[in-house]
């Protein structure tokens, strides 16, 4: 809960960091329950997966509960290995944070020095700026050029104070992604004290053959590629994610995470979820089917929309994307208002199941007809 500017006082204040004063708090997508609406809800906002939980996620979790008493391994290695092994890495270049976001406070926390700069690209996953601000660290920012990551400009930005860049590749919450050549060209000179972060949070999601998967560049660059438990594989309740970089980054970073930092539950979910290949199959057929439908019905419909390679489409909604998000709530339908990333006649969907899109492009009409 926020308290109002009224009612903060400016002798508690100065106890407080001077780079978290102007921060705002995350705000995540609505829940059902913050929106007090008795309709059967439908949660298209936070691009988690459409077909709920892996049953083998279920069982596993089940099945470890009476374990729960004790701490959980710290750097689960069967778990790694098994992510490893998929990634075709070792596990020394996994590393496990609860969820992806962990991972982002963790490479701040280890690698920027006071006075090193951090290059964004604009918009993009904003937790990289809070988290980097409230660390103290100027921000560079580098607008998108046609709804696409400018590389051009940020390689342009990098000065001798730049320290760290994140990417998150596809774009959230544009949905674009940058290519296997494009991704080339940029890493060629870049200089060795920029430590890069590729976001991979959407990679499964991906069905371009020209998508840069990064691991020939472990080797050559500072590069760390964050991915995440909670788009694809349907555990975002749970809060678990990795980064996959070389040994010596993955080190670093372990020096600054807290101890048992991914439950018990988390590491057995995800370690099933891998194996359910059908539960997989099924999610990248229902989201390849809806994307389909709800791009085919956004354009019968004149709403232009970016053309995205993840769960999720970013649409132009013709009219204050805060107010849509509104009249669409009064339909039982959640969907992400892009106010906070400055596109704001923009609303981002994510692609739920059948009868969700159908619900969704329904209330669109309405909405569009007044
Ligand atoms: C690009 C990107 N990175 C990271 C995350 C955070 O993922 P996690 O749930 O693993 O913290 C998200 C979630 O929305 C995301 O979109």
């Amino acid at each position: 809960m926020e308290i109002a500017l009224s009612e903060m006082s400016t002798q508690l204040q100065n106890l407080a960091k001077k780079s978290i004063l102007d921060l705002q708090p995350y705000q995540p997508g609505l829940n059902a329950k913050d929106v007090g609406i008795d309709k059967e809800l439908i949660k298209l906002a936070s691009n988690e997966n459409p077909i709920g939980v892996s049953q083998k996620a279920i069982e596993a979790i089940k099945s470890s509960l009476e374990n729960i008493y004790r701490y959980p391994p710290d750097r689960p290695f069967s778990l790694r290995e098994k992510i490893a092994k998929r990634c075709g890495v070792n596990p020394q270049n996994i590393i496990l944070g609860n969820g992806s976001d962990e991972i982002i406070e963790l490479i701040i926390k280890a690698f920027l020095n006071p006075g090193e700069e951090v290059i964004l690209s604009e918009p993009d996953f904003l937790i990289y700026k809070l988290a980097a601000k409230a660390a103290g660290a100027k921000i560079v920012c580098v607008s998108v050029k046609n709804f696409r990551t400018d590389l051009k400009r940020i390689k342009l930005a990098i000065n001798n104070k730049t320290k760290l860049i994140f990417i998150s590749n596809p774009n959230n919450p544009l949905g674009s992604y940058l290519n296997q050549g494009e991704i080339e060209d940029f890493l060629k000179d870049i200089p060795e004290n920029v430590v890069i972060i590729f976001d991979q949070a959407y990679i499964e999601f991906v069905q371009a053959d020209d998508y840069p998967r990064m691991l020939e560049f472990l080797d050559k660059q500072n590069l760390i590629l964050l991915r995440t438990f909670s788009k694809f594989y349907g555990l975002a309740g749970l809060r678990i994610g990795y980064g996959i970089s070389n040994p010596q980054f993955i080190d670093y970073l372990n020096r600054v995470r807290l101890p048992f930092n991914v439950n018990y539950l988390a590491q057995q979910a995800a370690a099933a979820v891998l194996d359910d290949e059908t539960f997989l199959n099924q999610t990248k057929e229902v989201v390849s089917e809806g994307k389909e439908y709800i791009c085919n019905s956004l354009n019968k419909l004149n709403f232009f929309y970016i053309n995205s390679a993840t769960n999720f489409v970013t649409i132009d909604v013709q009219q204050d994307g805060r107010e849509f998000c509104r009249r669409m709530l009064a339909y039982g339908i959640i969907v992400r208002n892009l106010k906070p990333y400055k596109l704001n006649n923009f609303v981002r969907l994510t692609i739920g199941k059948k009868e969700e899109n159908e619900r969704f492009i329904k209330a669109l009409l309405e909405i569009k007809n007044g």
